[in-house]
């Protein structure tokens, strides 16, 4: 058993994001049968939550995901930096560059007071530059995080006027509520809130090799180990739920800030078919054989998965489904309980009328072919 680290897990909660399990889920499993010195891998690491508890207890992680939200709000998991290397960085670009690429339609004018809109601009296109140093991936983070979200009562802590966290508002819906409510963005203190939050997430953590990868965890050079003599020790993951497609779309304005469009991209790109359960079912079994190629010889694979009851499929006939022929044996199949039944996997996205569904870990050890 690993021991456990005294250190703060603030920064798991840098940035919201659709159907996060809780840290408990990985960090438990972890803690409990992972080895020193094992390797950890996520092929929807969603923020990054399995590869953020890799790291409190010193194990190196690979995350994978094809939204780009989801890679960088991972990367700023995994770096070591602190508040000053922060904040000089953010001094530096917003002295540094003027910025050229400003959104100017009806929503962005009621969205962000146009100083921070400038700034926010700034940042942008100095990371579209350049984000390869600590300081870089831990502001991007940051800023993604308070990038949209309610208005407070005693400090501000995001840029945006009124508006969900979790995902962005459709232009129309925003641009009608904020008009009818009389709602003006403020102009806040862009340097004030990014300190504030750094100061929360970025204390003393330990070291571990981390690696967050933005592709298509289908194509079997995405789950590629960094150094060619590695093999993953455990995979802890959970894929989308079939039917829940639209985690680009629904994270737009942070998907905007990372280099994407001013306008709503529909497009669904590089995400698991959601066509019908066949489609959806081949495509995560291909995922598992991926992962099974790069994983040691008596390696876990430990799966969240349920459902959303807009869509008659049994989760559990999926899962299965796509185990078969995989490369993982399943061994057992345990209930986590409902998606309502405290901080569970759906909660953050349940909109009023979608009904949860129950929950269930598969847990998978390597079929090597000899243990039928
Ligand atoms: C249920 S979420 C994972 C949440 C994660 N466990 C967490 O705690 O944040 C599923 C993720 O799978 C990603 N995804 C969907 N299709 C993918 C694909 N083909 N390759 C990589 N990631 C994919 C989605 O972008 C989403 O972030």
């Amino acid at each position: 058993m690993l021991s456990e680290p005294n250190v703060q897990t603030a920064l798991n909660g840098i940035c919201p994001y659709f159907t996060m399990f809780p840290l408990d889920f990985p960090f438990g499993i972890l803690k409990k049968q992972a080895k020193k010195g094992d390797h950890v891998l996520d092929p929807f690491c969603g923020r990054g939550t399995t590869n953020f508890a890799a790291r409190l207890l010193g194990l190196s992680s690979l995350g994978v995901d094809s939204s780009p939200v989801a890679a960088a709000v991972t990367a700023s998991k995994l770096v070591s930096t602190n508040v000053e290397e922060i904040m000089a960085e953010v001094r530096h670009i917003l002295n540094a560059r003027e910025s050229c690429d400003v959104p100017s339609s009806e929503f962005w004018r009621l969205a962000y007071h146009h100083e921070v809109l400038d700034a926010l601009c700034r940042l942008r296109e100095a990371f579209l530059a350049d984000c390869s140093t600590a300081a870089r991936i831990a502001l991007r983070g940051i800023i993604l995080g308070a990038l949209h979200g309610p208005k407070q009562k005693t400090f501000q802590s995001y840029f945006s006027n009124q508006c969900p966290r979790t995902y962005a508002p459709k232009p129309a819906y925003a641009t009608r509520f904020w008009r009818k409510r009389g709602l003006m963005p403020e102009q806040v203190d862009v340097l004030a809130i990014i300190e504030r939050r750094a100061r929360r997430y970025f204390g003393t953590l330990p070291d571990a090799d981390g690696t967050a990868r933005l592709a298509d965890s289908r194509k079997r050079e995405s789950l590629l180990p960094t150094s060619s003599d590695e093999r993953f020790d455990w995979v802890i993951t959970s894929p989308p739920y079939y039917g829940m497609r639209t985690y680009i779309p629904d994270q737009w304005l942070r998907n905007w800030f990372l280099g994407g469009s001013d306008v709503v991209d529909y497009t669904i790109r590089n995400q698991i078919a959601h066509s019908n359960t066949g489609d959806f079912a081949a495509d995560l079994r291909q995922v598992w054989r991926n992962a099974a190629a790069v994983s040691s010889g008596d390696a876990k694979l430990v799966v969240r998965f349920g459902g959303i009851a807009d869509r008659q499929a049994n989760p559990l006939d999926l899962l299965e489904n796509s185990f078969a022929n995989s490369g993982w044996r399943v061994f057992a199949i345990r209930d986590a309980g409902s998606a309502v039944e405290g901080k569970r996997q759906a909660t953050t996205f349940l909109r009023s009328d979608t009904k949860p569904m129950a929950e269930y870990d598969f847990w998978a050890l390597k079929d090597d072919g000899s243990r039928h």
